[in-house]
Order: structure tokens, then sequence, then C-alpha cells
């Protein structure tokens, strides 16, 4: 079976592309990481494409202020590197609808809780973490879904949950769910890679 083409689309520190990138060395999975899109120029997730000898490009406000540009740009070295499957790690902006029309099912998210919980519109970073805390809930966890048009409602890939103790705080939330984070997003793009994922209606049958 050939390698998957994979493109990463970043905008902060990168803990889970580095996941995904340790899986790849070891060798776990079937893809290749063709490029590393940020968009932001001083982002760290940059550096680790750089230690990795992954091309890395800034794609963002400063070098591309419009909009409808910036998109194209984006979708351009997608179509160059003829990527197969785009993985969104922690990447902070709204998709171009062309881009989501055209990559269905083949983009993949993560998102820190368990959708339909703590999702959508303005929830992202310490925000869905302290939303967690206010309503007093006693599990999170992480999410993997496929990208559709909306916010985070696109089908799940997979979900694991994570217990919330009674005093802990929005950092003990966000680093005990970014440690189940680094193991299902390799999870679901290993199991892309090996097309085991089967998205039947809103359901995705991970095949044996
Ligand atoms: C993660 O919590 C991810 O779920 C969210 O953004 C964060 C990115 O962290 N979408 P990192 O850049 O992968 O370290």
């Amino acid at each position: 079976m050939s390698k998957i083409n994979i493109a990463v689309l970043v905008s902060g520190g990168g803990t889970n592309l580095q996941s995904i990138i340790d899986h790849i060395e070891a060798g776990n999975i079937n893809g290749k990481i063709k490029v590393i899109i940020s968009s932001k120029q001083d982002a760290y997730a940059l550096k680790r494409a750089e230690k990795h000898g992954i091309e890395g490009m800034y794609i963002g406000k400063e070098n591309f202020p419009n909009l409808k540009e910036r998109n194209s740009r984006i979708l351009e070295t997608l179509e160059e590197k003829e990527i197969d499957l785009i993985i969104l790690a922690g990447y902070m902006r709204i998709l171009d609808e062309n881009m989501v029309g055209k990559y269905k099912n083949r983009i993949i998210n993560i998102h820190p809780s368990l959708i339909p919980s703590f999702c959508g519109k303005g929830f992202y970073g310490k925000k869905v973490h302290e939303a967690v805390l206010k309503y007093g809930v006693k599990l999170t966890g992480a999410t993997v879904h496929f990208v559709d048009k909306g916010t985070d409602t696109g089908p799940v890939i997979l979900q694991k949950s994570v217990e919330v103790k009674d005093h802990d705080t929005v950092e003990d939330i966000a680093k005990r769910v970014l440690g189940i984070e680094h193991e299902i997003l390799p999870l679901a793009v290993k199991l892309f890679c090996e097309g085991k994922l089967k998205v039947v209606g809103r359901r995705v049958i991970v095949e044996k």
C-alpha cells in the first residue's frame, strides 16, 4: 500500500504534531508529512518541522492579508504536494468552505472535549476547560473527528475520556486531556492511512 501524503495545519506549540511525527518515525503510520502549514509565523510547531527535516510554511495574515488569497495559497500548496489527508493539530483558523468540500472525509481535527459537549463557536484553547470546570462535569476528554462545514460538527472518529478531579485547575485538566490527545490523534491517523475508516452517515466505522 503506498504511503498517504499528509499536510498538518498548526498555529501553536505543536505537541500533537510531534506525536504524529514520532509515530511516523517509529514506523507506526503508513504516511509521510509533506508539509506543515502554520497560521502563525512564530509557532514552535515550525521549529519542530525544521528539526525533523519537514517543509514548514507560514501562510498567515502578514504575508497574505487578503483572506481569499490566503485560502488560495493554502489550497494550491495542498494540490502541489498531492495531499491525501489534512490534519488540523491546534489550527486556530476556520477552514475555507471550498477546501472542506474538496477534502470531504479527508480532514481530521482534534478537539479537547467530548463532542458534542463544550465545542462549537467560542470553544477553543483554555476556554474549553474553563467551561468544563464551570459546569462541574466529572468526565471530559478529547475527540478526533472529520471536518465538515460546521464547527466541530463532523463525524466522530475516536474519543477518550478523562476524570475531572475535585480540586482540578484549568491547567490540570488541559494537561490530562493533552495526554490523551497524543494517543487518539496518531491512532486515528494510523487507521486512516491503513484505509480502515469508513464513514456511514454520521458514523465512522473502524474496520478490523
Ligand atoms: C490542543 O489542545 C488541541 O486539542 C487544540 O489545540 C491544542 C493544540 O496543542 N485544538 P498543540 O499545539 O498540539 O500542543
